[in-house]
């Protein structure tokens, strides 16, 4: 695939002020949300989940593409329509999740490096025929006391830029996805910092590995303070330090930037996003848009637990929240106080 056809890949994951939804939670992660809500965990109760995701209404006014996850993307609509083709028919382009999980780093207490390199190029060939046209691997940064190594940020830099690479050979945008949690007390300036370096670290090594920066999604954290950290700063604070941080070290050639929600509130999520987009549209040199799982999804699942009746309801829940979404990316979103 040329250049050319992979920057008009990536536009359109980010254009008319849509976003992505990210639905490749694993199958030990959609467990855990299942769990909760006494929703039997068996991959017919995952693919029950899925179907009514993609069959929402009108979803595709709001999202450009969606992440599936490997299980997913084997497995069919009621119907008999494979969920890639499904995505495809509804005007929404079919991505995948392709790393193998992030796994305790040997020498490294408490970080994680993420795996899943072994064999890429044969998988990502096989995603390809069955429709996928863009990938997605996430790395973890972990911040506490001494934490984050630059040992941990380095590996997951390079393994970020191998898959990349792999990825455009393939003729798949990749979705670069550096994670730096919001577990812990730490600050919204150390954030900062641990994000920076992240990102410029993700960026060196990119560049080492020629991956063409058009032709990828670059998807960070916000920039905000740790879950425990007794100072939680206002949502325009978060928007200006998260915007400064990232034109500080996102080179302007990147095709776009699909934030993570990573456990914020869904609806401070989508504040923050509105703010990046109402005080800095104008000077930004990329789209700001989301690529939000829990921010679009949770409510929508609380409110199905697992039952064909509350399959309606379930889905107007999850369209507003990609309309909400869809209006943060316009800088129009305001949260109901
Ligand atoms: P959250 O929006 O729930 O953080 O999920 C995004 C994602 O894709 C994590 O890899």
């Amino acid at each position: 695939m040329s250049l050319k056809e992979l920057v008009e890949t990536a536009r359109a994951m980010v254009d008319n002020n849509k976003g992505l939804l990210a639905m490749d939670e694993s199958t030990p992660t959609c467990n855990k949300r299942f769990a909760p809500l006494g929703i039997p965990q068996t991959p017919e109760t995952r693919r029950a989940y899925r179907e009514w995701i993609v069959t929402t209404p009108g979803l595709s006014e709001f999202i450009s593409g969606a992440i599936l996850y490997d299980e997913t993307i084997r497995q069919h609509l009621g119907d008999g329509t494979p969920f890639a083709e499904a995505l495809s028919n509804a005007g929404i382009i079919p991505g995948i999740k392709v790393d193998a999980g992030a796994k305790p780093m040997a020498g490294h207490p408490g970080e994680k490096i993420t795996e899943g390199l072994d064999g890429l190029r044969d998988r990502l060939a096989e995603y390809s025929l069955m429709g996928a046209r863009f990938a997605k691997w996430r790395a973890v940064i972990a911040v506490a006391e001494g934490l984050p190594s630059r040992g941990c940020i380095e590996a997951n830099a390079h393994a970020l830029a191998r898959y990349a690479a792999l990825c455009q050979e393939a003729g798949l945008i990749p979705i670069v996805e550096p994670e730096v949690l919001m577990d812990g007390d730490h600050t919204l300036e150390r954030c900062r910092a641990v994000t920076e370096e992240t990102l410029h670290s993700v960026f060196h090594q990119l560049y080492g590995q020629g991956v063409a920066l058009e032709g990828m999604i670059l998807k960070p954290n916000m920039v905000v303070p740790g879950l425990g950290c007794p100072r939680q700063e206002p949502v325009e604070e978060v928007a200006d330090t998260t915007v400064q941080c990232l034109l500080r070290v996102v080179p302007a050639a990147v095709g776009g930037i699909a934030f993570l929600s990573g456990g914020q509130p869904a609806e401070l999520a989508s504040a923050r996003l509105s703010a990046m987009n109402a005080r800095f549209r104008h000077r930004l040199p990329w789209p700001l848009t989301f690529s939000f799982a829990r921010a679009i999804q949770q409510s929508a699942l609380e409110i199905w637990k697992g039952e064909e009746r509350n399959v309606p309801a379930a889905q107007q829940t999850l369209f507003s929240r990609a309309r909400d979404n869809r209006d943060a990316r316009r800088g129009e979103y305001r949260m109901a106080v």
